[in-house]
């Protein structure tokens, strides 16, 4: 039987990709930083798929912790998924270091200490898939979200280089390159329902790219296009724009 790691299954887009994995019949290891939060997924996809599931505490800003986490895991699982996130306040954060600390600190710094740990135990294991969920945020910077799209954007760019370094060894690193989903994270925000996710159907599309071990995957196809036109603005331009 298949295992997969889900950190941040109590994420709105996390909850259904444990869901996906339970239907293609995987045993799941699930985080949260709070437990409570757990409960409900975990009852819910053992009564309906009969799966095993395994929830553990885990905060990816704990960095120190990172390695006594993995080792106490009862295996090493087949797929790893990076669900996590962090975006609040980016006007606070440009006048509270903390908060522009802990930006960086869950959506980069931390994707970076736990994906280092497991790249070399697939790495030696010759096998294993990582799933990590970047943001189109990270493609360019815009006034309104620079930072948690600057932290996004050292993501993408961490998982393109672990993806040419695992290779070899088969390892596969898929990066999500999501657009907007209607979770907490993108609540109260001002959101186009066309251009605009259900988290349902993003999660099952994150699983499908990475079992298939997809590179980089959009997922609703138009953000590709809007990214590449959105590239294409000279910046001289780029930065004369209202906020968007
Ligand atoms: N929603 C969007 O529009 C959108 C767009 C592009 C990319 N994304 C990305 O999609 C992923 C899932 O986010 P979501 O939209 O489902 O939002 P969400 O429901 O708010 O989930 C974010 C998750 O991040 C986890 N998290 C925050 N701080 C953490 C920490 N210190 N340690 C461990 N986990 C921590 C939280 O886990 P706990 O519940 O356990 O605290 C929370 O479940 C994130 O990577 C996000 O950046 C979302």
């Amino acid at each position: 039987m298949k295992t997969a790691l889900v950190i941040a299954a109590s994420s709105d887009i996390g909850k259904h990709i444990a869901e996906s994995f339970a239907k293609r019949g995987y045993s799941l290891l699930l985080t949260s930083t709070n437990l409570e939060s757990l409960k409900n997924i975990t009852s819910h996809l053992t009564a309906q798929y009969k799966v095993q599931v395994h929830e553990y505490q885990f905060d990816i800003t704990q960095y120190d912790k990172h390695d006594s986490f993995l080792k106490s895991l009862p295996i090493l699982p087949d797929i790893v998924v990076c669900s996590f996130g962090y975006y609040k306040d980016q006007e606070k954060a440009l006048t509270d270091f903390s908060e522009a600390y802990k930006t960086m600190s869950v959506n980069y710094i931390g994707a970076v200490s736990i994906l280092n740990l497991i790249a070399n135990e697939f790495q030696k294991r010759k096998f294993g898939s990582i799933i990590a969920i970047s943001s189109v945020a990270g493609i360019r910077g815009r006034q309104m979200n620079f930072l948690y799209g600057s932290a996004k954007a050292g993501l993408t760019t961490y998982l393109s280089g672990l993806r040419n370094r695992l290779f070899k060894d088969n390892v596969s690193v898929t990066t999500i390159l999501l657009g907007p989903v209607y979770t907490k994270m993108s609540a109260g925000h001002n959101l186009m329902p066309v251009l605009t996710a259900k988290p349902e159907v993003a999660a099952e599309k994150i699983v499908k790219a990475g079992l298939s071990k997809k590179d980089e995957v959009y997922i609703l196809f138009y953000w590709r296009w809007i990214m590449f036109v959105i590239q294409l603005i000279p910046e001289f331009i780029f930065k004369r724009l209202k906020p968007f």
